[in-house]
């Protein structure tokens, strides 16, 4: 019984937590000189850091790479590779602190892995710069694209140990730094203008969203609703049943489509990979399909095994919810469409918890007054409608 309250509590707290802090770290990151970048990526691996401002007109970006080296005497290093993925090809930033105390940025050209020379890049690389903090080192720059009009570029980012003779020391070998690299959408993250209703590079990603907002989002939840509240009204037997198989069944065609698109844009991006989001889908994806499977098994009403089965279904439907609703915002983050998008799902969302709460103040009497009208029958528990 407390399960709902506890329920209601989770999704407010969430929203209100959604509300108030940004999920991305790097969107809290301050710059000493109040330097404002309209982009930022949490990237993938060795705790680094991107921001970004594209200048279409001048066809150039400003960028500002934020990473951890392994040492305070280490090295950091951010790099767009022109013709190919990775290292060989790489055009590199590279900065650490030089044995006079001052933070020192060079360049690399990285043409292949044995040949890595100090010196003029395929680009040009204005201002220049590098800061030391708190363990942290970043860089600064300004590029020039190589090529006009580029929205996508492959960036390649690492971290090393040591500084040797002005010469960078290999880095290590690890899954993290060998995965380090990646394509890099320089109009994604946008926080007005892209996502929904944007350009047709990001119908994609509409789509995906949509299909998984009003599948996971909203059917499941409404589905959870119609299951626990219109039991409790016996005129509502079986019809109850028919509409939450529906908004779970279609709510299961819905997002696995959903899940489908999100599978393809994984396999699409592969410089930024949003772990978090894709773990969680795989997890909605799987619970849900055992959640349809649980159907066929369901035991009668009176068998033994009905009280185990109840409490797996309605488990796995609560942990649906939850994780649904969390992924929806996970993936608001990242597509950043327009502020009134996220503001509609929190609406929707509040609302239907709104409801949730009124029907469950709404059973509570209904449960009660007809306990004392009954009073004289003894209760029967396969009645009790809220016994998840
Ligand atoms: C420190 O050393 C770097 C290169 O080793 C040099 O470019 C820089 O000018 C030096 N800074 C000062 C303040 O001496
Ligand atoms: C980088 O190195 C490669 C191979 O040595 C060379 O062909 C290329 O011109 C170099 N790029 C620049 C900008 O110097």
């Amino acid at each position: 019984m407390a399960s709902i309250f506890i329920f209601i509590l989770t999704i407010f707290t969430l929203l209100t937590t959604h509300l108030s802090h940004a999920q991305q770290t790097c969107t809290t990151q301050k710059f000493t000189n109040n330097k404002l970048y309209s982009h930022c990526n949490d990237l993938p691996h060795l705790n680094s850091f991107l921001h970004w401002s594209l200048n279409p007109s001048k066809n150039t970006l400003s960028i500002a790479f934020i990473a951890a080296p392994p040492t305070p005497s280490g090295w950091i290093s951010w790099a767009i590779n022109p013709t190919g993925e990775g290292m060989a090809g790489a055009q590199a930033l590279l900065a650490y602190k030089a044995s006079n105390g001052s933070m020192v940025v060079k360049t690399y050209n990285i043409s292949s892995y044995s040949s890595i020379v100090e010196g003029e890049l395929s680009f040009d690389v204005k201002d220049k710069r590098a800061e030391y903090s708190d363990g942290m080192m970043k860089i600064y720059a300004t590029v020039v694209l190589p090529e006009n009009g580029v929205t996508t570029v492959n960036q390649v980012w690492q971290v090393g140990p040591a500084v040797s003779d002005g010469f960078p020391v290999k880095h290590a070998f690890q899954p993290a730094n060998l995965g380090a690299k990646g394509r890099l959408d320089l109009l994604s993250g946008q926080s007005s203008g892209g996502g929904i209703g944007g350009g047709s590079g990001n119908k994609k990603k509409n789509i995906h969203g949509i299909l998984n907002a009003v599948s996971w989002g909203i059917l499941f939840p409404i589905g959870i609703i119609i299951a626990r509240y219109l039991r409790s009204f016996p005129s509502a037997d079986p019809a109850w049943f028919y509409l939450h198989a529906f908004c779970q069944v279609s709510g299961y065609a819905i997002g696995v489509a959903g899940w489908g698109t999100g599978l393809k844009l994984g396999s699409d991006s592969k410089g930024v990979t949003y772990s978090t989001h894709r773990d969680i889908g795989i997890a909605l994806f799987s619970l849900a399909t055992v959640q349809v499977f649980a159907l066929f098994l369901r035991p009668n009403k009176d068998h033994k095994f009905r009280f185990y089965w109840n409490i797996y279904h309605h488990g796995i439907g609560y942990a649906i919810l939850v994780l649904g609703v969390i992924n929806v915002f996970k993936g608001l983050d990242i597509l950043s469409p327009e502020s009134k998008w996220r503001t509609s799902y929190i609406i929707v969302i509040s609302t239907l918890g709104g409801i949730a709460l009124l029907l469950e103040v709404i059973t509570w009497i209904v449960v009660l007054n007809r306990k004392s009208s009954k009073s004289t029958k003894p209760y029967d528990n396969k009645q009790q409608p809220l016994a998840p």
